[in-house]
Order: C-alpha cells, then sequence, then structure tokens
C-alpha cells in the first residue's frame, strides 16, 4: 500500500522525507511526491515510478524547509501518473492521503459549485478543497481539518499543509494507520514506524478518529468528538535490518532463510518445559479461551491459508469448532454469532483494511472476545483487539508472504495447544508432545531448506508454463493453496489448487503435458487416497512433481519427480512443506525476469478495500 511521510523541524527536512519513502517502498506504489513549505510557500514535486525518480527530481531542483511531506502512492482513482500523484493542493493547502474517499464524487460536484477547480482524476483532491473551504470560511487550519473531515466518508490517513503555516501539520486517521514520530525539537509523522527509524525510535500511534496538530516542540491530539485527548509515546523495538539484504539477491530470500531463526523468536518465552503459557496470547487468556466453544477465524491471502490450517488442528486437538472466511467476505455477509465465539484475525501487517473491517464489525456483534496474530507491535489490528500474540519474525520487506506465514503457524500451533490445554481437552502428555514437536520444528525447516539447490534447477521445468495445478489433502490442501499463490503472485504464472479428491469432479480435465501437477505428500493416513489421485493425473499425461517424505514408498517414474522431504512430525507437515514451494516460486520468478520483493499490480500491506 502506500506511504506518508511528514516532517516539522528546525533543520532541512526534503532528504529525511526521500528516506523515508525509500523505507516504505516495499509497500508497494506507482509514483510518488513531495512539498516542502518554504518562505516562498509551498514547493511541490512528483514523479510516475519509482521513488529514485523523484530522488533524482529533488537533486535537479534542491528544496529547503524545515516542514514538509511526502507520499508514495498505490492508485485507487485516477490512473498512475504525475498529475495524480500525491501531494495535491488547493491555493495554500497541500495534502497528502492513503486510503480511499467513498463519497468523493458527490463532494467533487458540491466543490465545482463552490468554485473550485480540479487538477487530478484522484478522490484525494476533494480534501484539499474541502479544507481551503473551511479555512475560507473563517476556521483556523485545524477547524478546518475538523470540519472537513466530518464530510469524508471512506478510509483516510492524511496530512495538511498550509502555505501560510509553515511552523505546523494536521494529520488526520480513521481506517489508514498514521504514527507520530517524536525528535528531539522535531515531531515526524509516517504510515509505518520503519519510515522514521532514522531519525526516531519513540512514537504515538493515533487512534481511529483522531485529529492532531503537530509543530516542532508540541502534538495536540483531539478525539472525534473534539475532545483533547492524551496518547502514550512508546519507545519501538521493531528492528530495521530489514533495511538490507545482506547476502541475499532479493528480501523474499533472506526472508525464507531467516524462517528457522524467525520460528525460534516466535517460540520464545511461550513455551515453559513441556507446557504452553496461555498467558502468551494476553493477560487472563487461558480464563477467556476456557469458556470457548467455537473459534471464527478471518484474514486475508496468504493469512487466510494459515487460517485454513489452524482449522485441521483446533477442531482436532482442542475441542473446538473452526469456521475460516476471508476477510472481505466475511464483512458483508449477514453471519450468525455462535454462542462463546472467538474472533481470530491473522495478519501480517496488522492494517489490512479488510480484515480491520471485519474486526470492528465482529466486535458489535457479540463475540466473547478478539484475538489478533500479528507481526507487527503497535499496528492497528493489535491495538484494537481484546488479545494480541506477536509473530515476531521481524519485518517482512518481500511483497510475498514467507516467514510470517509460518510463524503465524508456529503461533497458530500454540493457540491450538492453549485452547486445547485451558478447556481440559489436551491432557499433559499431549500438550507435551505438542511443545517437543514445537522444539523440533526450527530444524525441520532448516532440512527443507536444504531442498534449495534441487528446487533451484527444477524451476526450469516451469520457465514455459503458463499454468500449474497444486494438490494436498487434509491439512495440506491449504499448503496447496499457498503455493498457488505464492506462483502467482511473483511469476505471474496461473496456479490453482485443489483437494486432491476433488480432481475427479472436473479439474482432471485440465490435465496434459503443458500442466504441469504439484503434488505435497506427507506421509499420513492420507497417503495411500493420495497416491490414487496421482495415478488419475499420470495416467492422463500429466507430469507431477511430488514432494514427498522420505519414508514414503514414492517412486520416481515416467511422468513423476519426486523430491524428498525430510520426514517430519506429522503435526509439523504443513509448516514444513510449505518451504519448498516458496523456494519453487522463488527460482521459477529469478527464471521469469519479474521483480520478486515487488510484483506488479501488488502491495505489502493492501490498507484499501
Ligand atoms: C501474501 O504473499 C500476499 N502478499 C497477500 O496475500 C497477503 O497475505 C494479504 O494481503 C494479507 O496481508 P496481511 O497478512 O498483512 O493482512
Ligand atoms: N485513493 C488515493 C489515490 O488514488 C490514495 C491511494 C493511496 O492510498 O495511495 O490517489
Amino acid at each position: 500500500m502506500c506511504g506518508i511521510v511528514g516532517a516539522v523541524a528546525q533543520r532541512d527536512v526534503a532528504e529525511i522525507l526521500l528516506e523515508g519513502l525509500h523505507r516504505l517502498e516495499y509497500r508497494g506504489y506507482d509514483s510518488a511526491g513531495i512539498a516542502i513549505n518554504h518562505q516562498q510557500g509551498i514547493q511541490r514535486l512528483r514523479r510516475l515510478g519509482k521513488v529514485q525518480a523523484l530522488g533524482d527530481a529533488l537533486n535537479e531542483t534542491p528544496l529547503s524547509g524545515g516542514t514538509g511531506i511526502a507520499h508514495t502512492r498505490w492508485a485507487t482513482h485516477g490512473e498512475p501518473s504525475e498529475i495524480n500523484a500525491h501531494p495535491h493542493v488547493s491555493s495554500r493547502i497541500a495534502v497528502v492521503h492513503n486510503g480511499i474517499i467513498e463519497n468523493h464524487e458527490k463532494l467533487r460536484q458540491k466543490l465545482k459549485g463552490l468554485g473550485f477547480e480540479f487538477a487530478s482524476q484522484t478522490d484525494t483532491e476533494v480534501i484539499a478543497h474541502l479544507v481551503a473551504h473551511h479555512l475560507g470560511q473563517g476556521d483556523n487550519l485545524l477547524g478546518a481539518v475538523q470540519q472537513a473531515v466530518t464530510e469524508l466518508e471512506g478510509a483516510y490517513g492524511t496530512v495538511i499543509m498550509d502555505a501560510q503555516q509553515p511552523e505546523k501539520l494536521i494529520v488526520a486517521r480513521s481506517g489508514s494507520p498514521l504514527v507520530i514520530g517524536v525528535g528531539v525539537g522535531e515531531h515526524f509523522i509516517a504510515s509505518d514506524q520503519q519510515a522514521l527509524l532514522n531519525v526516531t525510535r519513540r512514537f504515538m500511534f493515533l487512534e481511529e478518529g483522531d485529529v492532531a496538530e503537530i509543530t516542532r516542540r508540541e502534538v495536540k491530539v483531539f478525539a472525534k468528538d473534539g475532545t483533547g485527548v492524551e496518547r502514550s509515546v512508546i519507545e519501538s523495538n521493531v528492528t530495521h535490518d530489514a533495511s538490507d539484504k545482506g547476502e541475499y539477491r532479493h528480501y523474499m530470500m533472506k526472508e525464507i532463510f531467516e524462517q528457522p531463526t524467525a520460528i525460534i523468536n516466535t517460540l520464545e518465552n511461550r513455551i515453559v518445559g513441556n507446557t504452553i503459557l496461555c498467558e502468551a496470547f494476553g493477560a487472563g487468556a487461558g480464563d477467556t479461551f476456557a469458556t470457548i466453544e467455537h473459534v471464527q477465524i478471518i484474514a486475508c491471502g496468504t493469512s487466510y491459508h494459515a487460517g485454513m490450517v489452524a482449522r485441521y488442528w483446533l477442531e482436532a486437538m482442542a475441542g473446538v469448532s473452526c469456521n475460516v472466511e476471508i476477510a472481505s467476505e466475511f464483512r458483508y455477509r449477514k453471519s450468525f454469532v455462535r454462542p462463546n465465539s472467538l474472533i481470530v484475525t491473522l495478519s501480517q501487517s496488522g492494517e489490512t483494511a479488510d480484515t480491520l473491517a471485519a474486526l470492528r464489525l465482529a466486535k458489535e456483534m457479540g463475540y466473547t472476545a478478539s484475538l489478533s496474530i500479528c507481526n507487527v507491535p503497535g499496528s492497528s489490528l493489535v491495538r484494537e483487539s481484546d488479545l494480541a500474540f506477536m509473530t515476531r519474525a521481524g519485518a517482512e520487506i518481500g511483497v510475498a508472504s514467507t516467514k510470517a506465514f509460518t510463524t503465524q503457524l508456529a503461533g497458530l500451533l500454540l493457540f491450538c495447544g492453549a485452547i486445547g490445554k485451558s478447556k481440559g481437552v489436551l491432557n499433559e502428555w499431549a500438550e507435551g508432545a505438542l511443545v517437543q514437536s514445537l522444539q523440533r520444528l526450527p530444524d525441520a525447516v532448516n532440512q527443507a531448506l536444504a531442498l534449495n539447490d534441487s528446487i533451484a534447477s527444477l524451476a526450469e521445468d516451469f520457465a514455459e508454463k503458463h499454468h500449474a495445478l497444486f494438490l494436498g489433502r487434509g491439512d495440506q490442501y491449504p499448503i496447496a493453496m499457498e503455493g498457488a499463490l505464492k506462483l502467482k503472485e511473483i511469476s505471474y504464472i496461473h496456479a490453482e489448487a485443489y483437494a486432491a479428491g476433488e480432481l475427479k469432479h472436473g479439474p482432471l480435465a485440465l490435465i496434459d503435458a503443458d500442466m504441469p501437477t504439484i503434488v505435497v505428500a506427507p506421509n499420513n493416513e492420507l497417503l495411500e487416497k493420495l497416491k490414487s489421485n496421482i495415478e488419475e493425473v499420470r495416467a492422463r499425461g500429466g507430469h507431477l512433481y511430488v514432494f514427498a517424505d522420505d519414508e514414503a514408498e514414492l517412486v520416481a517414474s515416467e511422468g513423476i519427480t519426486l523430491l524428498r522431504v525430510p520426514h517430519v512430525d506429522e503435526i509439523l507437515a504443513p509448516i514444513v512443506y510449505t518451504i519448498p514451494l516458496q523456494l519453487l516460486s522463488y527460482y521459477v520468478a529469478i527464471i521469469k525476469g519479474t521483480d520478486v520483493d515487488q510484483p506488479r499490480n501488488l502491495a505489502k500491506s493492501v490498507t484499501v478495500e
């Protein structure tokens, strides 16, 4: 998703803002812009394409001044272009905005009727003219923004600058995150703390509906009803080592190989001896879990696939029913809340608009409690949930989620154990066995990573393919879905996943020599069934790539390429079998020459609907 960076300082801030945009590049965008407030008024530069293009423009036309705003855009209204890039202006006002103004057309007509002229096709431009309009009605800048946002419908994180007041910025958030960076005699604003880690580690997170007036020395925050509120300042422990790839060619590869360490961090001080600490999910989590009879999991994309796996574990080991839904579906259907239900949201970023909106809807529907399993401390999802579990994967920069997924699964295993234990369904022996399996997980992932070289050469087979089928059964079916998503999103090859038993009900018609079929086949009670599904494909001239357990009696033969995955505890198989699929998608993308870390059309954190 797009990014915002702003500053009110004594020193020139253009380079700080540009560095902030670079640190937000992983979120995905199509254009960038900057505006600096200077004695001669507001100076603005905008460029289509990469942040570097804006940097080059700044080198040609340096902008000096201590107050400024900058933005990376991910277009929703109006094509990617310089004219549609932010900041947008209206007389003395400049604005940057993350989100979607849903009633922008109506406001555009109203403002045109008031004599305002529009230069862009964006929804954002209505904010600039609205603020200018209210200023013209006699409001001060803060009041003008407070008035303007009451007319906005939709999601916004927005920063407003006034040429006539170069010592302040006004910010407002509803639906899109904004965080204030607290410096010494200077303040900053950004859509993500990552953007400011080079200038401060102290942050104030704005809440839904907040409007704040920021000067060099003061931050005044006002709630939606206009009353002054205090927002605490926290010391961030987010590491910014993510700002380099080390010896890796791409962030995605670095993050794939970080998974053993990330999982160790996820499990740290959540397991004591052979027991799971329920309090790892928040104060009183154990008491809450004991009352739960149903779990509703809500997520998007890769996080949704993690939820799909958890459903198998929850119903098998915790004695609770579980439903898993895509957030953008859940939030628009009339759903029924069963008694004693827990809402669980899964999200790497904690800012996914659909997941956030679904949580807010669920909280009005009478769920007993809400739990967020998330990778970003202080994110909206974490702050708006009753309970929270941080996956501690470290910043994930690659748009294609990898270590966030496997640490979510590790966290979900702990969660299922905690629920089962709290409800007296998981006895001490079973809890101990689960804990011992989890302690073997980092090493098991390491062993799967050893497949790297064989998968790199296997990837050649996919270079000319345009379609692929991923098959799995049971808790491997969501892993097949995740493998298909990975291949799609970074190599642009169409791929879909099927529950292997479903093949004969139609998809078998797709099988031919040009439709490679990837099968995840750990050694479990479904393996025999899976073998007949493999035969179904082979008999029709399909070529299969089977990732199978060392101990499974599967042999390479005509039409079957076999890749041996080291034997793992059955409960760990979904996590471990993800690794070769991540590697496969990475190496195919390398061959295809796509932008692995920032695939076309995608964003790392989808903060708009
Ligand atoms: C995963 O590789 C994708 N980048 C995408 O599907 C992602 O999982 C989805 O947008 C959800 O993001 P979240 O986990 O930050 O909520
Ligand atoms: N909706 C605004 C636009 O299209 C902002 C998009 C974004 O969040 O970058 O310009």
